[in-house]
């Protein structure tokens, strides 16, 4: 890695973060990570399918040696996540064969389901990973009521989130609790959000920040829009995090690159910029900053939401500075 360039994390005023898996923590992965980053974010290894993937046996070989790693290396920790409708495993909405419906009983079954699985992850934890991820992904703006159809919501309401809150609470008082979601730049979006989080922290539900996970791609949302999101959750007095970003150098769904050009990585640069200026005059109401990934040869967007080329992150595949690093870096 390179060792001429200022550490990452020494040119923001807010903590700033990678989401990471193993491999990360190993090898030349490892001094880059330490070297630009002060806190990492659990990428799969604390979601419930790698977690609690049957009832009541749970496996945490993945999470203690990140939370192990960190702890090691005075990095913070952000867990995720604790109820989300992805990459949780089918028995936990299933009674044998048959799925759970809303009846008192069924919702009871999978309301306790939920409190022993956060009960025991955010325990083990305690006093060392600082924020969770409680929720994910719960809003669907196209809802009259805003809430996304999972199962936890057919099935409980919104007490799957009282439930997951308080549980989580109640397991480590010092943890920041946050409800963690996407695409809360563009104006519905937001809406949908700000409305869900001030009704639960009007009920007194212990919602401690909220989670921008900001994918973004080279030219949408406005960085304008981003801004509108932070100062609008800062009026609200609710603490706030970046937890996921990433910026796709397509503007699209659908295009491609074989290789991708020069101009296109250096547009990518200017846009980590424009999107960090934001940040920095935002950073009172924002406590860190998580990048989804570490460098270029490990990214979720190389296969999602088609498999392409998609270099997102500040490091390429040599794990080397691009126009994206130096976005970041060189605010002037
Ligand atoms: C992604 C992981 O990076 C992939 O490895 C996995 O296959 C799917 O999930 N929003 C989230 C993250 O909250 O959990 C997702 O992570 C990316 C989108």
């Amino acid at each position: 890695i390179q060792t001429d360039i200022p550490p990452l994390k020494d040119t923001v005023p807010f903590t700033l973060g990678a989401a990471v898996e193993r491999a990360q923590t190993l090898g030349e992965h490892a001094r880059l990570l330490t070297r630009h980053y002060g806190s990492i974010t659990t990428g799969n290894s604390l979601k419930w399918d790698a977690t609690e993937p049957r009832e009541g046996e749970f496996t945490f070989t993945e999470a203690d040696h990140l939370v192990g790693y960190a702890t090691e290396h005075g990095l913070k920790v952000r867990g995720h996540t604790l109820a989300w409708h992805s990459q949780t495993p089918d028995w936990v909405f299933k009674d044998g064969d048959r799925d759970l419906s809303a009846s008192a009983a069924d919702k009871a079954l999978l309301l306790r389901r939920l409190e022993d699985h956060v009960r025991t992850l955010v325990t083990r934890y305690r006093g060392k990973i600082d924020s969770w991820d409680v929720v994910n992904e719960v809003v669907d703006e196209n809802r009259p009521d805003g809430m996304r159809r999972s199962p936890w919501f057919l099935i409980t309401g919104h007490d799957f989130i009282r439930t997951a809150f308080r549980a989580a609470r109640a397991a480590d008082p010092g943890a920041t609790l946050v409800l963690n979601d996407y695409n809360t730049e563009f104006p519905r979006k937001r809406k949908a959000v700000y409305d869900l989080v001030k009704k639960l922290r009007a009920e007194g539900v212990p919602v401690d920040a909220v989670g921008h996970q900001l994918h973004v791609n080279i030219e949408q949302p406005p960085a304008a829009e981003i801004e509108k999101t932070i100062e609008t959750f800062a009026r609200l007095g609710v603490r706030q995090q970046v937890t996921e970003l990433d910026v796709s150098v397509y503007p699209d769904f659908v295009s491609s690159y074989d290789t991708v050009p020069a101009e296109v990585l250096l547009r990518q640069g200017y846009r980590y910029k424009e999107i960090f200026d934001v940040f920095r005059r935002q950073a009172a109401g924002l406590s860190s900053v998580t990048l989804w990934g570490l460098a270029d040869d490990d990214t979720w967007l190389s296969s999602f939401p088609i498999t392409r080329l998609n270099p997102p992150l500040p490091f390429d595949d040599e794990l080397q500075a691009k126009p994206a690093y130096w976005g970041i870096a060189d605010p002037a």
